[in-house]
């Protein structure tokens, strides 16, 4: 097995892996870092971001300010954020656009030059710049032809990571290299986890497939504690019957979403905002015109929808600032938006929780201890800055951010690696090569395919935008079958090279393991509040649940504890849009 020594180790390569690799480079010129990604690197999610990102740029033009941005995120998180934590945020997102101007992102221009900011939702002014509807692919793509101008840093592609392995002093992963099926350690001193969410778990998600939460599995059979995990995000508008993201810039610019009356149904439910509240309101309003019989149907999947319309928009508007969303529509389903409006129902589209961090990205335990040597920083790790609901937009800002925070930490801990610490990750090495080949030869009762099409219809039944205890047990009762059954899977396909039906089962196995978690932090708080709606409690309740929840693995089980919100300038108050 071959052993690859580097001092800063990142898995995963969208925004936030990149920004981290760039500004650690930039900061020790001598790190060795190395990039692992289970795709080519560009094929990371990121790229499908759509919308844009958020960041204050021009407060004296508009009266913006990171005060109101903040508060505007607090609010939209349902006070669950971490107020430090979006002060952090606020402050520093303009300069990240800044920063990918300089890197060659074409952000969309007025006609003086300056760059344009358009509406999201929950956010009191226009403060989200974008490039057309494809802000990730530019930004993705200027970012790595920054790195790869970077003679400190090592892309590592088609690299599928199976475990962390931790000593004192050291940190590995094991790897499967996909195009030979070989194994390999990248080994060193410090570890960012940078993976991105598990919005898979999921039926219909607006997500690609790769999106597994692997790198949250990891860090959470490595003695990570995972937080806030029962916010999962769904996206209001997803295309029927595909799933594929409508971006909200199509709101944002202008779009109405009409019941099968042709009503703007909006007005029921946050009549200041309309269509631009945030995800968490407009979900709930979607699946309440669809339960009360105001919603449509697609015959081939039975899906049931509303729509998403944009004719009025007029083909320049779509055509400058929605080309992509029009031709997802004509390519994926034959429908032209500038003359039929989109058929749209929520779908998971973001993990608000994920690996428990400190405001640095340090990963912590359960006890809010770090856990040495270990960042993570984008959508996997949890630094708590969208609470219990992101705003659109937020997510870009955030990777961007903390990768430049976490960049600047990890440049910092580079060490040389003593020959215990060597010795202790090689013994931890073959038990993983063990595990996998037990794994890769067992003729077990199932395949990784059929449980992972279960687990997926439980999640969308009984943990969608609507929840409550009984269905919730019922689902976590499937759920904890299937997290047993996942110890019996044989794999079909022997071979070494590009083996797919290998990496699925892994896959799976991260993915049922955090479903599982997902059930138990759902299950467990008895309050609505974000993207957490439950019918059996419908009310946001601060005196017992304004806290986080902490999870951690427990044997077979998990153990829960809590962590106070930090607030530093906003008080709760109730949310009215
Ligand atoms: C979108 O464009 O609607 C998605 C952007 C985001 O999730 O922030």
């Amino acid at each position: 097995m071959q052993l690859l020594k580097y001092d800063v180790i990142i898995l995963g390569s969208g925004i936030g892996g990149f920004t981290t690799a760039i500004h650690s480079s930039n900061l020790n010129k001598k790190a060795k870092i190395a990039i692992i990604s289970k795709l080519h690197a560009m094929r990371s999610h990121s790229v499908s971001a759509e919308g844009g990102i958020s960041g204050v740029l021009y407060p004296e033009i508009n009266k913006d300010s990171e005060k109101l941005h903040a508060y505007d995120t607090i609010k939209g998180s349902d006070y669950l954020s971490d107020q430090d934590a979006v002060e952090l945020l606020v402050k520093n997102a303009p300069k990240e656009i800044v920063f990918f101007e300089h890197l060659g992102v074409p952000w969309n221009r007025d006609q003086k030059g300056i760059i344009q900011e358009r509406p999201f939702g929950g956010m009191s002014i226009p403060r989200t710049a974008f490039a057309a509807d494809k802000t990730g692919f530019f930004m993705m793509r200027s970012l790595y032809d920054q790195v790869q101008s970077l003679p400190n840093v090592d892309i590592f592609h088609e690299n599928f990571a199976t475990k962390i392995l931790r000593t004192k002093d050291a940190v590995g992963v094991f790897i499967i290299d996909l195009a030979t099926g070989k194994h390999k350690v990248i080994y060193g001193s410090s570890l960012v986890i940078a993976t991105g969410g598990f919005s898979r778990v999921y039926k219909i998600t607006t997500t690609s497939h790769s999106t597994t939460g692997d790198g949250i599995a990891l860090a959470y059979n490595a003695g990570a504690s995972l937080k806030d995990v029962e916010f999962v995000q769904f996206h209001p508008t997803a295309l029927v019957p595909n799933g594929i993201l409508i971006t909200e810039a199509a709101r944002g610019e202008g779009g109405y979403l009409l019941n099968k009356d042709n009503e703007r149904f909006m007005k029921r439910y946050a009549s200041s905002k309309m269509e631009l509240a945030p995800r968490d309101i407009i979900s709930r309003a979607i699946i309440t015109e669809i339960n009360e019989g105001r919603g449509m149907k697609d015959p081939s999947s039975g899906l049931e929808y509303v729509y998403l319309d944009l004719r009025h928009l007029g083909k320049e508007i779509i055509n400058k600032k929605l080309p992509m969303i029009k031709e997802i529509c004509i390519k994926t389903i034959g429908l032209n938006p500038e003359e039929e409006p989109i058929p749209v129902r929520p779908a998971a589209h973001f993990t608000m929780g994920g690996i428990n961090t400190d405001i640095d990205g340090r990963v912590l335990d359960i006890e809010l201890n770090h856990i040495n040597n270990l960042w993570a920083v984008g959508e996997c790790g949890c630094v708590s800055v969208h609470g219990a609901n992101r705003l659109g937009s937020n997510s870009l800002s955030q990777c961007s951010v903390w990768g430049r925070v976490v960049g600047k930490e990890v440049s910092k801990n580079t060490h040389d690696i003593k020959h215990d610490d060597l010795k202790e990750l090689e013994k931890l090495a073959e038990e993983e090569e063990l595990r996998l080949n037990v794994l890769f030869d067992k003729k077990g009762m199932y395949t990784a395919y059929e449980l992972e099409d279960e687990m997926r219809e439980v999640m969308e039944k009984h943990f969608y935008v609507y929840r409550n205890e009984k269905e919730m047990k019922k689902g976590l009762d499937i759920l904890e079958k299937l997290l047993k059954k996942s110890t019996n899977l044989r794999i079909q396909d022997k071979s070494n090279i590009f083996n797919t039906n290998l990496r699925d089962t892994l896959e799976f196995i991260n993915q049922i393991e955090l479903a599982h978690a997902v059930a138990v932090a759902a299950l467990n708080r008895k309050e609505s509040r974000g993207a957490h709606s439950r019918t059996d409690y419908p009310k946001r309740d601060d005196r017992v649940w304004l806290k986080h929840t902490i999870l951690a693995k427990d044997g077979s089980g998990i153990k829960i504890n809590y962590s106070d919100v930090k607030i530093t300038k906003w008080k709760p108050e109730e949310r009215k849009y």
